[in-house]
Formats: structure tokens, C-alpha cells, sequence
């Protein structure tokens, strides 16, 4: 079993009911966030790229709970120099934790942290496999044809997709990654957090209404179990 709680814009928290993972924590600043970092509970805490809508929260919550960020390896030691525990990983790189194994995929976007954009590398997604079932959280990307290579080697319980168009994949780009990545479930993110990626959820189920997969679009706070 395998719950995730989507907590607005690209933060996931997911369970197998006895571990706990956070992904992306941007909950400060975040107009989307029904909680607050403070009372974030989890064993590990995973970060795609270092831009502040998904670096966030990361350290304050890792050192709260001292958890140790996964992330790219430049990204882990920006982490680990603000004095968080740090698990460094690369891109095609795979590696099993307490709670599950994390693959770290390729994303198109940029990877930068801080006020004056200290470059952290590449950006990344997660294929996470925890409680038997798999999860797919892309971080900020444009489409990209691998995902059908992602698909075809990784059977998909849960796709988290961005849909927001502007800074990442749009509606029509995102239902072209479901077909390539053929999950069970999608869920669409990074969409109206900001008037500039204002996109309908709505329209993304009603576009993939004809294909073999579930589309549940989720409240802050809302779950879904796979
Ligand atoms: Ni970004
Ligand atoms: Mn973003």
C-alpha cells in the first residue's frame, strides 16, 4: 500500500504506513499550503532541484526531524552546507532506503537555490517504489521522449504530472507523458499556484477521458491510495 498526500503546487507526502517521505516541500510561502512546515512528521525528506517552489521547507524540515534530504549531489551539498543530512544520488542511479528504492530520472528545467541562484546541478525526478507499489514524481520538466522508456521498464501505480504550462509540460504535453508513461493513476500539479500557470485540471481528465488510466485531481491535502 502506498498513500500519497498531495500539500499544493509539486509537494507530495507519501506512506506505506510506517515510513514517511516528503517530496518538494515548499510549504512557506506557498498560497496553495494547508500545513505548515513545523508539523511536518517524516523519516526522509526528497528534493528535485534547488529552485525555492521545491527546495523550500527541505532543511528546516530535515533538521526538525533529522531526516536526510535526498537529492541530486550537487543539490545535496548545498543541503549538507546549511548543515542538513544529505544522501547524494545521480541521474539513472537507483538505490534502496528503509522505506523503498528511489531511481532519480532525467528532468528538463534548470537547478539553482538561493537569492542569488547558486547553480545545484541538474534537476531530477523520483521513481520511488515503497509498500510494493510505484510512484513517478517528474519535478519540473518539459515532455521528453524517455518517458516511454521510464513506462516500458517501470510498471506506473501513481504519475504526479505538472501541467501548469509556462515553466513546465502544459495539459496537452502531460497527456502525451501519460501515454508514454502509461500509469494506473495520474495526478496533475503545478498548475494555479500563481496566476502564470492558471491551467484547468478539469480539462486534463476530460482530454485523457478515452485512455486506460484513472485521473483524481487532489485538494491540498487530499490523498489518494494505490
Ligand atoms: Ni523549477
Ligand atoms: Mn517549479
Amino acid at each position: 500500500m502506498l498513500k500519497a498526500t498531495f500539500l499544493g503546487h509539486s509537494c507530495v507526502m507519501a506512506t506505506d504506513g510506517e515510513h514517511n517521505i516528503i517530496i518538494d516541500p515548499f510549504l512557506t510561502d506557498n498560497p496553495q499550503a494547508t500545513i505548515r512546515a513545523e508539523d511536518i512528521t517524516v523519516d526522509h525528506v526528497l528534493v528535485t532541484h534547488g529552485h525555492r517552489d521545491h527546495l523550500g521547507d527541505a532543511v528546516p524540515i530535515a533538521k526538525n526531524n533529522d531526516a536526510p534530504i535526498i537529492a541530486p549531489n550537487e543539490l545535496a551539498f548545498y543541503v549538507a552546507r546549511q548543515g542538513a543530512r544529505m544522501h547524494n544520488m545521480h541521474i539513472g542511479g537507483a538505490h534502496d532506503f528503509p522505506f523503498g528504492r528511489v531511481k532519480l530520472t532525467i528532468a528538463h528545467h534548470g537547478s539553482a537555490a538561493g537569492d542569488n541562484l547558486e547553480y545545484t546541478g541538474n534537476p531530477c525526478g523520483f521513481l520511488i517504489t515503497m509498500g510494493g507499489k510505484t510512484m513517478y514524481h517528474p519535478g519540473d520538466t518539459g515532455l521528453f521522449y524517455d518517458m516511454k522508456l521510464i513506462g516500458d521498464m517501470h510498471p506506473i501505480d501513481l504519475a504526479f504530472l505538472p501541467i501548469g504550462d509556462n515553466f513546465t509540460m502544459g495539459i496537452d504535453d502531460a497527456i502525451k507523458a501519460v501515454e508514454f508513461l502509461h500509469p494506473k493513476k495520474v495526478v496533475p500539479i503545478h498548475y494555479k499556484t500563481w496566476p502564470v500557470i492558471d491551467t484547468e485540471p478539469a480539462e486534463f481528465a476530460k482530454k485523457l477521458k478515452d485512455m486506460p488510466v484513472e485521473v483524481v485531481i487532489l485538494a491540498p491535502g487530499e490523498s489518494v491510495e494505490v
